[in-house]
């Protein structure tokens, strides 16, 4: 079996956030997909190792912010690669809340689909939740991010908690590091699990070396020039 056919699925990239009066809580998504036009219904799928999915699960909606081209991986990393439990994800950063009491990103996101959960379905990993759309706001014309754009312009990486996340199918590491930066002398390390690279002079990272995206060490960071 060639597991990385299921890469050729189409999808988005969205963050789901949800606010249960406690705690604000957002992560990084591909699943948000429409489910049906009457009653207008969405789904998302979270990994029950996910704050976000606790958080949908105790305040019963969620807000679905749909991705655009604009997004970095800085954005990405802020919600795709830590985790609620440990930081505020929505500070210093612009955001909305919905009327049913969720926040939002703002930077980057071409929707927002406001929605109260009106059924839960345990797939194993994760938490399929159908929300039913209570509102719905257009914030740009830009184009939607996809999965393919964040693998082949942000190069982004797969997390093992994402829903595609298939183990032991390694995904294309890509090879973009300036051809002109490389024969100056300059070394490229790549975070195998963001995808964000690093340009030195050094042969070497230092052993306290962390990722400024999304803070793991030196082992998990690839030489790739
Ligand atoms: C590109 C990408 C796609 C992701 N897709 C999903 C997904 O569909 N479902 C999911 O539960 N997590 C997905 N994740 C992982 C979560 O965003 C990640 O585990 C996050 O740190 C969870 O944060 P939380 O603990 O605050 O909920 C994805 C992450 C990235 C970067």
């Amino acid at each position: 079996m060639d597991a990385t056919a299921l890469y050729k699925f189409p999808s988005g990239l969205y963050v789901v956030c949800a606010d249960d009066g406690e705690k604000a809580a957002g992560c990084v998504i591909n699943t948000g997909l429409q489910l049906t036009s009457e009653p207008l219904q969405v789904q998302v799928v979270v990994n029950k190792g996910n704050f976000t999915e606790g958080a949908i699960a105790r305040a019963g909606h969620f807000a679905l912010s749909v991705l655009d081209e604009r997004a970095d991986m800085e954005l990405i990393a802020r919600f795709g690669f830590q985790s609620s439990a440990d930081v505020d994800k929505f500070e210093g950063i612009e955001c909305g809340r919905t009327e049913l009491g969720d926040p939002h990103p703002i930077q980057a996101v071409c929707a927002v689909i406001s929605c109260r959960v009106v059924k839960t379905l345990d797939v194993g990993t994760h938490t399929l939740f159908v929300g039913e759309v209570a509102d719905a706001e257009v914030l740009s014309d830009e184009t939607p991010l996809t999965y393919a754009y964040y693998h082949a312009v942000l190069k982004g990486k797969t997390p093992p908690k994402a829903s595609s996340f298939v183990p032991g199918a390694e995904e294309p590491a890509g090879e973009d590091a300036p051809a002109a930066a490389a024969a100056g002398g300059l070394h490229h390390f790549r975070c195998t699990l963001c995808g964000y690279v690093y340009e030195t002079e050094d042969e070497e990272l230092p052993d306290d070396f962390t990722c400024p995206l999304c803070g793991v060490g030196k082992d998990l960071f690839e030489k790739i020039d």
